[in-house]
């Protein structure tokens, strides 16, 4: 068969013919995938890996031999503290900075996991499951804190030839692959969720993958079109998990963020496309619209080198958008739009703490001073009612 037969194939699968049975990563009735960079930059064929395994929830957690365990009860303080980093897959010094401030802090506020928001591997991504970036780029800034890091997908984690432009999803599959041989690096899937402590969840983080929403090309692969197989079924679990979820706080977490004061702006307007299914994110906005705002606590993002706690309001159905993505790069310093926010900064690195009981839901943000390697806190906000409102409250 060849490229243009096999792209027809899967066109007519998608739009019309029977409904492909999929395992939420990879349609069955495909055996081989294109391997695109994007519409720039043409196109070449590679094996596929095995269709993978459904969506994880997480029981039981898929982890690599050795892995750090997730935390089964609060730290001495009542709660569980996570890091949350984001756009830190350098290996610079700023990255390494950064890392060493946050685990400076890690012993003192009980920290047990921590989350990467995508953009994990500069410029590119991985080239191969086990790549040395892995190593330069996560495992060496990170040592010492050990604990599960749940990874999302980035624009730059799944590029062909064109650095960031999301055009090659099929990259991120290599992260995934990674997982397994990492004590730290969490990614049983591109997208999944971990509830916490796993019997009697208090706190769920849900995983997500924005890429194909969200790239700066379009998708050529149809598996990953914006109304493909691929996005149709992840949109689907997402509404069905936040739905089924029996925790009391509900973080979504992926690289995209729905809304944003720094240069990239907001979902539905990225960059000021306002049209098209890519670049403009629109299909990303209609997501967090109909499907997370008002049921989930948090939306957890990078993509913008800043932070910024934003306010939760009508708009967003009470649901508050935070962006993380300063941990290795910084923006220009200035606002580029107007939401409400309880904080923000575009100049400086940083990383959060989120802090979870039952009473309360904490957001600590910190800068930091790459060359004394120094994190101060700037702002600590808290909510303590839940969104959805309906899982009662943990002791
Ligand atoms: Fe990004």
């Amino acid at each position: 068969m060849t490229e243009q037969e096999w792209l027809r194939t899967g066109s007519a699968a998608t739009a019309g013919g029977p409904p492909p049975r999929t395992t939420g990563r990879v349609p069955q009735w495909v055996n081989r995938r294109t391997l695109l960079g994007g519409a720039m930059a043409g196109a070449a064929l590679t094996l596929l890996p095995s269709p993978g395994q459904s969506p994880a929830s997480a029981a039981p957690r898929r982890q690599g031999p050795g892995a750090f365990p997730f935390p089964e009860h609060p730290n001495g303080k009542g709660e569980f503290a996570v890091l949350v980093t984001g756009d830190a897959g350098t290996g610079d010094e700023a990255q390494y900075a950064v890392a060493a401030a946050a685990r400076d802090l890690c012993e003192a506020e009980g920290i047990g996991l921590a989350v990467g928001l995508g953009d994990n591997i500069y410029e590119n991504g991985p080239e191969s499951d086990d790549d040395s970036e892995f190593q330069d780029k996560f495992e060496k800034p990170n040592s010492g804190i050990d604990v599960p890091w749940l990874m999302v997908l980035g624009n730059h984690d799944c590029s062909g030839l064109i650095p960031g432009s999301g055009g090659d999803p099929s990259r991120g599959d290599r992260e995934v692959a990674y997982a397994a041989t990492s004590r730290r690096w969490y990614m049983p899937d591109r997208y999944y969720s971990v509830p916490l402590p796993a019997a009697d969840p208090l706190v769920e983080f849900f995983a997500i993958d924005t890429i194909p929403w969200s790239s700066y090309v379009a998708q050529l692969d149809p598996h990953y079109r914006w109304d493909g197989p691929y996005m149709r079924e992840q949109r689907s679990w997402l509404e069905g998990a936040l739905r089924a979820s029996r925790a009391r706080w509900k973080v979504v977490i992926g690289h995209h963020p729905y809304l944003n004061n720094g240069k990239h702006g907001s979902a539905g307007s990225y960059d000021g496309f306002e049209i098209g299914n890519y670049t403009s994110g629109v299909h990303l906005k209609d997501m967090y619209e109909k499907v997370v705002c008002g049921r989930a606590d948090l939306i957890l993002s990078g993509h913008d080198h800043t932070l910024q706690i934003l306010e939760p309001t009508a708009r967003t159905g009470g649901t508050r958008q935070v962006v993380c993505g300063a941990s290795a790069k910084t923006e220009d310093g200035v606002a580029h739009f107007g939401h409400p926010a309880a904080w923000q900064n575009f100049s400086d690195h940083g990383f959060m703490v989120l802090k979870v009981s039952g009473a309360r839901l904490t957001i600590d943000a910190y800068t930091v001073d790459v060359a004394t390697r120094k994190a101060t806190l700037r702002h600590r906000a808290r909510q303590t009612r839940p969104v959805a409102g309906a899982a009662p409250a943990h002791a």
